[in-house]
């Protein structure tokens, strides 16, 4: 058995960004992802790479493209007749975009030494001589030993109970990534994170798009303000969401799906779609893995336990990513997977969990990061709140992009950040600075003091921030 110091199961973001930082390190480092491509071939990248960042934003911007041609160059005094949409080099441009990154973490793991191989895992049995035997299926047929073993094998969607996935009318985020047609009637269950972005891809594109969401509040992780804002522009869109709804029965056809769901007010509706998305939130994947041979423990949902360090119950196993508890973003997985690695090395990395930005990349894009005002007033945490619209913002006007506000929420003593929140164009890049100051301990004075470009959207975060002392000079 070939041994390795560092083995990795799984190449997604927590697991590929650990075997390179495992290898920087100096160690000797195998990496097994069982993703394959169209052709069969390897796909290393995981859930992000393949069915869900990636492709999800290709699609985003393209559909976004569209709807500027359509509906905004007007404004800019540009006419574009005749403009048609071509949905099938859509999805192939989103699909090389995909394999452009599937090739580039090949390239990453040439260069970095890291041994790759295509197959799926599974722990053999308990460590012998110091190294844990891990078995590896079709296509690579073989089995190694490693003395760490890290786990980073993602997560899969949540299917409603009774109702599979048959990715043709009822659809998971791979099936939602790869409409072949524009659905005239599009459902959507689960008002969260991918049912707000892929419905808002194919509404954009034209379909007309029904979201039902099973929660009373609409986006309640978000700052309260913020989901207001997002509601009122997502629904002025025409986005048709309800909530508080029940989902009953749903009944795939050849053509149509039938969904029967009580609405929040106790009526009992049957509504039909050409194609139905179920988001309703994500299970961890340990399909086949056997880490109880190990000794690997798992919780009853399915994640396997680690302490804060995501060392497991098994010493020198590991896990990062989706596969354990926290959010389930592709950013949160890779600090994880370097951590863990540097760990490995003798180091001592910190991950604050408070630290870690969200963004939701609908049109406008929502972000976040830090303590939402329902929270700190929740906790009794006395704080500041400063916010600056968009539409006072020069650079946003220039865009013609004018929807949205920077919200800033500071210590009422300290003046410490403690959050930010952002509805608009760019957030998701403006939350970077957001994240820089959290991670510094700076206070608002020292974002409103710091000198951003001009005219940029940035400069809505510094206002925000001269806010919280109510001193904005251009609101
Ligand atoms: P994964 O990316 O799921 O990778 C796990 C890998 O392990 C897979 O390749 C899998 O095939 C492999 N594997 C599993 N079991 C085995 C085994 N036994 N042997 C070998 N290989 C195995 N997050 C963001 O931060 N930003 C976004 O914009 C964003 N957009 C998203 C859009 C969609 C539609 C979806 C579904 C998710 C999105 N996410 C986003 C979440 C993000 O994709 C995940 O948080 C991230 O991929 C988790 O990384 P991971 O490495 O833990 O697992
Ligand atoms: P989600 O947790 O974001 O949203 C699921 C929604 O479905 C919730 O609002 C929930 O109340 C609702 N729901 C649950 N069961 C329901 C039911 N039976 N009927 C009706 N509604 C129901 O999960 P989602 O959208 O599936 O995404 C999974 C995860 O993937 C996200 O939480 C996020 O971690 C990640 N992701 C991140 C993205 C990003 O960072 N931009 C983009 C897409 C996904």
């Amino acid at each position: 058995m070939d041994p390795y110091d560092v083995i990795v199961i799984g190449a997604g973001p927590g697991g590929y960004i650990a075997a390179i930082r495992a290898a920087q390190l100096g160690f000797k480092v195998a990496c097994i992802d069982a993703w394959k491509n169209a052709k069969g071939g390897p796909a290393p990248g995981g859930t992000c790479t393949n069915v869900g960042c990636i492709p999800s934003k290709a699609l985003l911007q393209s559909s976004e493209h569209y709807e500027h041609a359509l509906h905004h160059f007007g404004e800019h005094g540009i006419t574009a007749t005749g403009v048609s949409m071509d949905v099938a080099k859509m999805l192939g441009r989103k699909d090389a975009v995909v394999k452009q990154n599937n090739d580039g973490i090949l390239y990453l793991f040439k260069k970095n030494k890291v041994m790759f191989f295509h197959g799926r895992a599974r722990f053999a049995g308990a460590p012998a001589d110091g190294r844990y035997p891990i078995a590896i299926s079709e296509p690579a047929n073989t089995t190694i030993a490693g003395t760490h073993v890290i786990i980073a094998t993602g997560s899969n969607a949540r299917a409603l109970p009774g109702v599979a996935f048959d990715e043709d009318r009822v659809l998971s985020n791979d099936g939602a990534l790869r409409i072949g047609e524009v659905p005239k009637r599009l459902g959507v269950i689960g008002a969260g994170v991918i049912g707000l972005e892929m419905g808002s891809v194919w509404r954009r594109l034209g379909a007309d798009v029904t979201v039902l969401e099973g929660l009373p509040n609409f986006l309640g992780a978000v700052d309260e303000q913020i989901a207001k804002e997002a509601w009122k522009l997502f629904t002025k869109q025409g986005l048709k969401i309800s909530l508080g709804v029940k989902v009953g029965a749903v009944r795939p056809g050849e053509k149509e799906v039938s969904v029967e769901y009580t609405t929040a007010d106790g009526k009992t509706e049957t509504a039909s779609f050409d194609r139905l998305i179920v988001s309703i939130g994500r299970v961890p994947n340990t399909d086949g893995l056997t880490p109880e041979t190990a000794g690997v423990k798992l919780d009853e949902r399915g994640f396997v336990v680690v302490d804060e360090d995501c060392r497991t119950s098994a010493p020198n196993v590991w896990a990062v990513g989706d596969v354990v508890r926290g959010p389930m973003l592709a950013h949160k997985a890779e600090e994880e997977g370097v951590a863990v690695a540097e760990r490995i090395a003798g180091q001592k990395p910190h991950i604050d969990f408070n630290c870690i930005p969200w963004v939701i990349y609908t049109s406008p894009e929502i972000a976040w990061v830090g303590k939402t005002e329902q929270q700190l007033k929740a906790e009794g945490v006395a704080y500041k709140a400063g916010s600056f619209p968009y539409l006072a913002n020069g650079r946003a006007r220039a865009l013609g992009n004018t929807d949205g506000l920077v919200k800033i929420l500071a210590d009422a003593t300290t003046d410490r950040v403690l959050g930010m929140h952002a509805i608009g164009p760019m957030a998701s890049e403006l939350i970077a600075e957001g994240v820089m100051a959290m991670e510094f301990g700076a206070s608002s004075e020292d974002i409103a003091r710091i000198c951003h470009a001009h005219p940029t959207l940035s400069e809505a975060t510094k206002e925000a921030a001269l806010a919280v002392d109510r001193r904005s000079l251009n609101f």
